[in-house]
């Protein structure tokens, strides 16, 4: 087994043992259904913010409980740089701007909370209604 492999098995199986472990971003897919973009919920098990693609930049989609998540569009505010993802929110590499992780400005230049997203979900699937 990779080095690799073996972590991210070990960061899987102590997930819900070891929340620190917690990974803070997933790259994965989502399918479109209609207006609405469709992730699965397993993703979260061991990632508290997972990044779906998205127009230029993507969005960010936060868990912030069993079932409650923020989606949040990865485009700065400011003036348009894409966001990246940081312990408990978002950082803009062009000037600094720093949102929270349901997109709300926590610090300057931006003004202007992250463009959000309304989600919803069930069982399996967490939903990103497009604007
Ligand atoms: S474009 Fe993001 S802080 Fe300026």
């Amino acid at each position: 087994m990779k080095r690799r492999e073996f972590l991210k098995t070990a960061c899987l199986a102590t997930a819900c043992i070891l929340p620190a472990c917690k990974s803070t971003v997933k790259y994965a897919d989502a399918i479109q259904q209609g207006n609405k973009l469709v992730v699965d919920k397993s993703l979260f098990l061991a990632n508290s913010i997972v990044t779906i693609a998205y127009n230029q930049h993507g969005i960010g989609i936060t868990k912030l409980d069993d079932n409650t998540f923020a989606a949040s569009l990865l485009t700065c505010t400011h003036q348009g740089c894409a966001v990246s993802v940081e312990e408990n929110g978002f950082i803009c590499p062009c000037h600094g701007a720093r949102f929270n992780n349901v997109g709300q400005v926590t610090k300057g230049p931006a003004e202007e909370n992250l463009t959000s997203f309304i989600t919803s979900n069930n069982q399996q699937f967490v939903y990103v209604h497009l604007l």
